[in-house]
């Protein structure tokens, strides 16, 4: 079965056809960071224009290297939400016009399931069951997979999401949109032992066993000693690495600790933050001592992509738990959208 994977919920455009059984066969992406960094954010309407000018040659283009035709496809996968209303809009329409047009399925997919999900397209995929840790721009949240469609919230953050608390940092730090990568790369100039910031949280799991986080104090912190001082390039890379240090400690050990309580021993890390090197060095460490195994996806496909919605959709098919358009195309966009409702 091939499926045609669309995703535009934010500020990139996402194509790709995966095939049932012979996996990924072409996929392709547009990201709009250029266009939006003069606003030092995402700027929602020309986000939609966006997409509106690159999904026909994106779905042209993976079609002409995977070889296929639309007449192979046999069912249509777009992002439905959660995400940008209008942005969202855009694959939604065009997913579902030509899923009307080729008389096959339409299928809506929750934009996390696809993140959680694409670790599962790495040559060295983990097996059901596992403990997710989805860590994007807008998420942060620890799920226990059971199965396609079978997601168990076990903590979620109250507050900013480490993508932003990234972002919002970097910002701090003059560096530019989206703030992660860079504030990375400045990380590795600095000293993460210089500034000791707070570790927002960790004291209440090690009390009670909450798996919750919360970033926003760790962003203030950093607020306060950049005004306090008005860092030199030098202090600035000390101030990205603590940062990022005191990050990655809280994910490392939320995620150690979400599978001592769930028995389980395969960490999947999906959304742009699994893209952190350090955050990468330091789970393949501590959860290896451990007896854990920890699974990312290819890093090309750690931040927005259609492949992970392809996939989804072929999953949801292959087990009988999707829910396509049937007969009327009639449909809606879902900009916020709770994963942990997703009926299976
Ligand atoms: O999953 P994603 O592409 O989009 C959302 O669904 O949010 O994640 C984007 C987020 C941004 O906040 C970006 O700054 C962050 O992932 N990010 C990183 C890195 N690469 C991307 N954060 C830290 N280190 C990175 N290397
Ligand atoms: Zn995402």
């Amino acid at each position: 079965m091939l499926i045609l994977g669309i995703e535009t919920s934010c500020d990139d455009t996402g194509i790709a056809l995966y095939h049932s059984e012979r996996g990924l066969l072409a996929h392709a992406l547009h990201t709009q960071i250029a266009m939006h960094q003069e606003y030092g954010g995402v700027v929602p309407e020309l986000a939609s224009r966006d997409h509106i000018r690159r999904v026909l040659p994106l779905i042209r283009q993976v079609m002409h290297q995977a070889g296929a035709g639309l007449a192979d496809v046999d069912a249509v996968a777009y992002t439905q939400g959660p995400g940008l209303a209008g942005a969202l809009l855009v694959g939604t329409s065009i997913a579902n016009a030509l899923a009307f047009t080729l008389g096959i399925p339409a299928l809506g997919i929750h934009h996390l399931e696809g993140h959680l999900l694409s670790p599962l397209l790495a040559s060295n995929p983990p097996r059901f069951p596992f403990v997710a840790l989805l860590v994007s721009g807008g998420h942060t949240q620890l799920m226990r997979v059971a199965a396609v469609g079978e997601y168990e919230l076990l903590g979620e953050t109250v507050d900013d999401a480490a993508g932003e608390a990234f972002d919002k940092t970097a910002h701090l730090l003059g560096l530019g949109y989206p703030g992660g990568p860079a504030l990375a790369q400045l990380a590795g100039e600095g000293r993460a032992d210089k500034y000791k910031l707070p570790r927002p949280m960790l004291e209440q799991m090690h009390k009670t066993g909450n798996l919750d986080f919360s970033f926003s104090g760790l962003k203030t912190a950093v607020l306060l000693l950049v005004r306090k001082q008005a860092p030199d390039a030098a202090a600035r890379a000390d101030v990205a690495a603590s940062f990022q240090e005191a990050t990655v400690d809280v994910l490392v050990a939320k995620s150690l600790y979400a599978l001592e309580q769930t028995g389980l021993n395969q960490l999947v890390v999906a959304g742009g933050v699994g893209a952190n090197r350090r955050l990468r060095e330091r789970l393949d460490r501590e959860a290896a001592d451990e007896g854990y195994s920890v699974f990312y996806p290819e890093y090309e496909l750690c931040t927005d992509n259609g492949a992970m919605i392809a996939l989804a959709g072929a999953l949801r098919l292959g087990a009988g738990i999707a829910t396509p358009t049937q007969g009327n195309y009639a449909f809606t966009v879902k900009p916020r959208w709770d994963l942990s409702t997703l009926v299976s």
